[in-house]
């Protein structure tokens, strides 16, 4: 049998899936994944190169940090900005549809699905998927660096950097940079849906940053059958039980 007959036939039995995503499910919408390199550095700071330069100059671990925020205010939040504005700007690709499809036909069906992501571009809400847990936050959502004071972003970019609240304090992205505890209700749901699934699924993901890295020990652990979606070979690809390579946006639409 060919092996995405065998994933399609493993998700369409599944009592419980769990999905886990990293940034390659969105590459194909045109977000550049997290140790992609791109752009040269110099330039106007407004244009795009130059923040496009930023990604490519600066080790994700070096920029996604709250010492670089307490550093440079300013740069870290225009850069994260322009992150914002490209993924508003992106589109749900047919991975993201087809994992949205997956989940309603298995709700439909009376079966559970978890969708848990790396991802804070919140393409998998706008495809339809619901109950997304983000593990590392989300980029659309904003707070007071202090007060922890929600705030709602422009549609367009922020007039000044840091943007700040009406009382003064600056504000940051609610994601989760290096150093920092994941979301405490994520983490909680993703060990929760680990504990009971029977088929885990890891999708464009390099699996080397934890804890996501070490979910699929965990499903292991709870019986679960393994599968891993990713054009490259990774860290899990050893352990999988199938492994299909290649590109999400190709893949995930043949298994619905
Ligand atoms: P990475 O950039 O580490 O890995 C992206 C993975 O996607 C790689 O394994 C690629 O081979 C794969 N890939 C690329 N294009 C693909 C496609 N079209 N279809 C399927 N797979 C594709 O990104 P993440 O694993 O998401 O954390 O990184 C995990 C976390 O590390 C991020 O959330 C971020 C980062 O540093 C924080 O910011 C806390």
């Amino acid at each position: 049998m060919p092996d995405t007959e065998t994933a399609r036939l493993w998700f369409a039995r599944a009592r419980h899936a769990v999905v886990l995503t990293g940034s390659g499910v969105s590459a194909e919408s045109s977000i550049p994944t997290f140790r992609d390199v791109k752009g040269d550095a110099g330039g106007d700071p407004d244009d795009d190169t130059t923040m496009q330069a930023l990604w490519a100059e600066f080790d994700p671990q070096t920029l996604a940090t709250p010492e670089a925020f307490d550093a440079d205010p300013e740069m870290v939040t225009r850069w994260y900005d322009w992150r914002r504005l490209k993924c508003l700007g992106a589109q749900p690709n047919p991975g993201h549809l087809a994992l949205a499809e997956l989940q309603r036909r298995a709700i439909a069906d009376g079966r559970r699905f978890t969708l848990l992501t790396q991802n804070v571009d919140g393409l998998h809400q706008r495809a339809g998927s619901t109950g997304v847990v983000e593990l590392h936050g989300s980029i659309m959502q904003w707070r007071g660096v202090r007060t922890g004071v929600s705030a709602d972003p422009p549609p367009g970019p922020f007039d000044t950097y840091p943007p700040t609240l009406p009382t003064g304090e600056p504000i940051r992205p609610s994601v989760v940079w290096f150093g920092e505890m994941l979301p405490e209700r994520a983490i909680a749901a993703a060990f929760e849906a680990l504990a009971s699934c029977d088929l885990f699924v890891s999708v464009g993901t390099s699996a080397v940053v934890h804890p996501a890295a070490g979910f699929i020990h965990q499903a292991r652990d709870a019986g679960a059958r393994t599968i891993e979606i990713n054009p490259d070979s990774t860290p899990i690809s050893n352990i999988t039980d199938l492994r299909l390579v290649g590109r999400s946006g190709e893949i995930l639409p043949r298994l619905v």
